[in-house]
């Protein structure tokens, strides 16, 4: 068994799309993972992805869905034919979300996938099959999401540069509210793209303050410094209106978690939807949790950032 865990962006979304720095950490209280059990012979490769109740059949030449592209490019790469094999999908990852529950699932298939075959992907090959899968998912993804699924770490990211790895100075509690509006990545960061090309001058502004923002932010996380942290997620949100991505439901649950003592608060991820996350002191984080589900979350969580 293999898996992989979800996601969540920190600071910098949309903006590392344009080449801005983002931080992004994985959160591993939910994740998808991959099983592999051996088939009949003769009988081929199946992936049965339980949540979506879907019986895939890998055949040489089928395309169309992302998990048969997925096995399909990592039997390329390893120069093999579809072996005797079911492979069982299951995950915890709420879908469309924000979670960036496509890059998990295919990170764990390939795991699993290239293990079974005693040729195990990981580190950048892995990286950069997972980037192919999101391509189909996203469009134009920045690659944040697969970077930080594959790693398992917390990263900071440029698009198109290695990942830096960075220290927590100090662990801190996140309070993280799924909203349960399904949201499209592709149809934010494609509503962004237009914003842009209309007015290039604005909205570049608006990309530079968000990565100046971002650096500053890492400072911050380095030296356990978290109201500075909070001060600067509550900016990025503000950043994130301007460019439309927020919503009335997600800024309804951001000041619900301020008015509970959240120290900072966002959206996280591409947004009008998705997911929102909140800086707390551990002993307000159950009642920020409570706040959120008032106001309207699907579910919550709570988890340390270390
Ligand atoms: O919606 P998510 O969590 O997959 O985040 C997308 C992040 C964006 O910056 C909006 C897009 C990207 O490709 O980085």
């Amino acid at each position: 068994m293999h898996s992989a865990p979800a996601k969540i962006i920190l600071f910098g979304e949309h903006a590392v799309v344009y080449g801005q720095p983002a931080i992004a950490v994985p959160f591993t209280a939910i994740c998808a993972k991959a099983d592999a059990q051996r088939a009949r012979r003769g009988s081929g490769l199946t992936i049965k992805a339980h949540d979506i109740g879907k019986v895939l059949r890998v055949t040489p030449h089928a395309t169309g869905n992302p998990l048969v592209f997925a096995a399909r490019l990592t039997l390329d790469k390893l120069n093999r034919r579809p072996p005797d094999l079911t492979i069982h999908i299951r995950s915890t990852i709420p879908v469309a979300s924000g979670f960036g529950s496509g890059a998990a699932v295919t990170a764990a298939l390939i795991r699993e996938l290239s293990a079974a075959l005693d040729s195990p992907v990981e580190g950048d090959a892995l990286n950069d099959l997972v980037y192919e899968i999101e391509k189909l998912h996203h469009g134009t993804p920045s690659g944040i999401d697969n970077t930080v699924i594959v790693k398992g770490a917390p990263v900071y990211f440029v698009r198109g540069l290695p990942p830096e790895p960075f220290t927590i100075g100090r662990p801190f509690t996140l309070v993280i509210a799924n909203s349960g509006i399904p949201a499209s990545t592709r149809e934010t960061v494609g509503a962004v793209r237009k914003l842009y090309e209309a007015d290039p001058p604005t909205y570049q502004r608006i990309f530079d303050e968000i990565g100046g923002l971002v650096r500053e932010a890492r400072a911050a996380i380095e030296q356990g410094d978290a109201p500075r942290i909070g001060f600067l997620m509550d900016r990025n949100h503000e950043y994130l209106q301007s460019l439309t991505v927020s919503s009335e439901a997600l800024d309804k649950l951001i000041k619900a978690a301020r008015d509970a003592g959240a120290v900072g608060a966002k959206l996280s991820g591409g947004g009008r939807g998705g997911n929102v996350i909140a800086l707390a002191d551990p002993a307000d984080a159950e009642r920020i949790a409570s706040a959120f589900r008032e106001a309207g979350a699907a579910m919550t969580w709570l988890t340390t950032v270390e």
